[in-house]
């Protein structure tokens, strides 16, 4: 087409990535007064829309060429869209894609210390335990320590920090706290948890169905 041939690089490189474009013009037009409201060809325009038309579809003038012939003009329109709705949802959508994806990583990350701090705590535990209650208490802490003692893989963590508490300010006694109680004020809240945490892990493993712990 003769007319596209004319239409200067420079025109083009206007477009934007962000906006739709499009180009229509009209060939060899006489009249300055009806280029608004006549058909323009090409383009979204396709020989039925004016640049009224246009612009009541949402499209905006972004640049005319004339060109003058011997008897009549050359009108060349681009048209430019802002595709501001389409464009403004897909940023919602990748910027809610952005933070569901921070979101799983924070998630995965907090999962992935917690069971660190767990590790840390059970083996810490795991030392204080062997070292200083596994005689009274039993290698599995299943046994009844002095048969007065529960078994402590029985005990929840309350029971266990209250007891200890309890066995050091002299307040709770099964038959034998003498016994226990120097242990007791031996230990810290530290001491109790990772205790604590590595006596749960002499439970016998529950089927990996049942395993959501998800404290
Ligand atoms: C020398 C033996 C001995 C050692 C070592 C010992 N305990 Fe005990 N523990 C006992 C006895 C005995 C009791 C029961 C005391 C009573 O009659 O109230 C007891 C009770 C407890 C209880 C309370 C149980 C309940 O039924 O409420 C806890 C918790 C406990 N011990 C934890 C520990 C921890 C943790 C350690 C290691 C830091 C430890 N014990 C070391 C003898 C021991």
């Amino acid at each position: 087409m003769k007319l596209l041939s004319t239409i200067s690089l420079g025109l083009l490189a206007t477009i934007s990535l962000n906006a739709q474009t499009t180009m229509c013009f009209k060939e060899n037009h006489t009249s300055m007064t009806t280029i608004e409201s006549i058909p323009l060809d090409g383009g979204e325009c396709t020989s039925t829309k004016s640049v009224k038309d246009m612009k009541n579809d949402g499209w905006k003038v972004d640049d005319i060429k004339i060109e003058n012939l011997a008897n009549g003009k050359n009108y060349i329109y681009i048209f430019k869209k802002e595709s501001q709705t389409l464009s403004s949802l897909d940023e919602e959508k990748i910027e809610q894609r952005i933070m569901q994806k921070l979101e799983t990583r924070k998630k995965t990350e907090k999962e992935t210390r917690k069971k660190e701090i767990k590790v840390r705590m059970s083996k810490d535990g795991k030392k204080l335990y062997i070292n200083k209650c596994q005689n009274c208490h039993g290698e599995k802490a299943d046994k009844s320590a002095y048969a007065t003692s529960r078994p402590l893989i029985n005990l929840t963590y309350s029971d266990m920090q209250l007891s200890i508490r309890d066995y050091e300010l002299g307040s709770y006694d099964r038959g034998n706290a003498f016994i226990m109680k120097p242990y007791a004020a031996s230990m810290n809240q530290a001491d109790i948890k990772n205790v604590y945490s590595y006596i749960q892990s002499l439970k016998p493993k529950k089927d990996d169905t049942n395993k959501e712990e998800s404290k």
